[in-house]
Order: C-alpha cells, then structure tokens, then sequence
C-alpha cells in the first residue's frame, strides 16, 4: 500500500521525531500500532471536527498528527440538518449537523487527493441510514490505497426500525459483520454511542462481529432550552454532546471497555471526549485507549495537537518510559471500589 505506513513497510522518518532520549541513553517511542497500520504517534483528529483536512491545513500542519480521521461520508450528499445546528454549552457544544458531507463520488474525486498527499495514516468515518448503506461506501472505498482505515459511525437511525445502529448489540454484530466480510484491505473501525445502558454489550458484539478496532466515545445526546422563546436552541431539538463536560464519562467507558472486552481480545481503543491538553491525552491512555483523537477543542485551537504531542513525549520521558504503548491500560483501579 502506498500512504498509510504498516509496521511491515519500511518507515520514513515521520515529521515529528517519534524518539527523544532519555537520560538513561535510551529512547521514547512515540509509535502505536493500530491493527497493523503505524501512527508515528498517538494524536488524531475526531470526526466532524475537522472536514475533509484542507479546512484546518492553514492553522495545522497535519502531517504531524498520528492520523486524520475524515467527517462522514454517506452514499449520496448531504445538507445536513437546517440552522442553528450547533449551540456551545458551559463545558462544550451541543451539535446536530446532520451529517453534512459531499457524498461519496465526490469524496472521492475531490477529497482523496488532497489527503493522499498527507503521508499519514488517513481513516474515513462513513455514515448510513440502512447496512446498504454502509456497504456501499465501504465497498468503494476499501480499495483505495490511500485510506487505511474506515470508522463505522454507529450513532445513526436504521431507516428500517428508527433505531440507532450502535444502541442494539444484535443489530451492531449484523452490520459489523456484514461490513467485515467486504472489506479486506483498510482496517475497520467501529466508533461506540455512549447513548447504551452497557457499552460492553455493543462493544463486545463489535469486536465478535470482527472490529479490528474499537473507538470511543461518540457525543451523548442531550439538549439547550432557551429560557425567553421557551424552545430547544437546536432546530432539531437534541443534538450531541461533546467537549469537556464528557471527559471524565469517555474515560470511564474507556476503562470498562477496555476491562471487559478490548484487552483480552487485543483490539485497540482510539479515545476521545473531551479531550484539551496533553493529560488528557495521558488520563485517556492509562484507562485503556491507544491512541487518543481531539475533537471538539480544535474549534478553538486547530494547532491543538502539536502542544498536546509535545506535552505526551516529555511526559513520557520524565516518567523514564520507553514508549506510549508503555501508558496504555495501565490505570491502577482501586479494589473493592
Ligand atoms: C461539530 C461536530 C461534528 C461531528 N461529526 C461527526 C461525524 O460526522 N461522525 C462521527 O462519527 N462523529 C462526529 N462527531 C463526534 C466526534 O468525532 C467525537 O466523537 C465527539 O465529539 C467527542 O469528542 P470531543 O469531545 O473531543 O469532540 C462530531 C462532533 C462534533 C462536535
């Protein structure tokens, strides 16, 4: 494969050096390994917040990030839901874009070149209303060398029942498995709604349905009232939570799913909720994710992750570690608790 760097492939020097020596003469190792493709580091953009990569390329130089995780992309273009489609709460932003993309062919012709160009990992989040749906963009997109990951986006209604994909962990495992069977090349990524009694059941039912990797967390559903009209400040009414009001419940998901389910079967976890500064990015680790996306903190610093990178190395070093991989899990949870 051209772009995305498997840990087979012979590996040029990424950007940002992934070692920094330590006084012991040893070396940090910034590199994860995500199911086999390589991320020079573990700091990644989150879906949605990000577009296609040109928007933020001005601000950001996206190749030093670990990967780029694309908006998603539906079968046909949409325009997403009407305004005001984001509103900001004390602790993040309540959003209802709708998922407001290009379609796939125009994806494809217009957007894949410019992130061929990245030399990063790049992954693809793909949205749908029916496994048909799914199936079709997957289909299409998985032989494209460019692309080394797609991230199912399970946060949306199945036309056929009004249920969302990711709350029903039978019908997650059909259209996990379905997807799994046709897409041979990119890994598959399976992005968990925290909107479930018990996010073990829809990740375990993901994993077994073959996911090669688990990420978390989508926004939590939830609503702004405004106090004078007296009318939900979303023109769809509800729409998803993100920011830092979510962070301490992305790192307990985390830590569940982790326990419960990604460890024993060796999937990884990408993690996000919340995330604004290079602990956040540590705290993520340590209860259990791989690597770690920012998302809705680029809204008001799009060179976000270069800080947070930087913070993550000198972490590591001080603590006299030898790699990222070293933090991952590593929570030390009270017993008895
Ligand atoms: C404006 C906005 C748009 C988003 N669009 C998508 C999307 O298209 N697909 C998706 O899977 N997640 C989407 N998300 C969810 C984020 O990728 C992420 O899972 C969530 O916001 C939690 O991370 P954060 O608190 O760092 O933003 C979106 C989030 C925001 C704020």
């Amino acid at each position: 494969m051209a772009t995305p760097v498997r840990l087979t492939d012979s590996v040029d020097g990424p950007k940002l050096a992934p070692t920094m020596t330590r006084e012991s003469g040893n070396e940090v190792d910034l590199s994860v390994d995500l199911a086999g493709v390589r991320l020079a580091n573990p700091i990644l953009t989150a879906s949605g917040t990000c577009g296609y990569g040109p928007e933020l390329s001005d601000f950001l130089d996206l190749t030093r990030l670990g990967a780029f995780t694309t908006k998603s992309v539906t079968v046909e273009e949409r325009l997403g839901n009407p305004p005001p489609r984001v509103v900001e709460t004390s602790a993040g932003m309540l959003n209802a874009i709708g998922l407001a993309n290009v379609g796939l062919e125009r994806f494809v012709a217009e957007k894949v070149p410019d992130l061929a160009k990245l030399g990063i990992p790049v992954f693809v989040n793909v949205a749908g209303h029916s496994p048909d749906d799914y199936l079709t963009v997957c289909r299409r997109l998985d032989p494209i060398e460019e692309i080394a990951g797609l991230e199912l986006n399970v946060s949306c209604p199945n036309v056929a029942d009004g249920m969302v994909f990711g709350a029903d962990p039978d019908g997650l495992r059909d259209l996990v498995a379905r997807v799994r069977a046709e897409v041979r090349r990119c890994i598959l990524i399976v992005k968990l709604s925290p909107n479930v009694t018990d996010i073990t059941a829809t990740a375990r039912a993901a994993v077994e349905a073959g996911a090669d990797v688990i990420s978390m967390v989508n926004t939590f559903v939830g609503m702004a009232i405004d106090i004078e009209t007296w009318r939900p400040k979303l023109a769809n009414n509800t729409g998803g939570m993100s920011g830092p009001a979510i962070k301490p419940m992305a790192v307990n998901l985390i830590s569940k799913v982790y326990r419960t389910v990604c460890r024993d079967a060796g999937v990884p976890i990408v993690g996000m909720g919340g995330v604004t500064r290079w602990q956040d990015a540590v705290e993520f680790m340590l209860a259990g994710a791989s690597a770690v996306a920012v998302g809705t903190a680029l809204f008001g610093d799009p060179a976000l992750p270069i800080p947070i990178i930087e913070g993550l190395q000198a972490y590591l070093v001080r603590r006299g570690l030898a790699g990222a991989t070293d933090l991952v899990g590593r929570a030390n949870l009270h017993t008895g608790a």
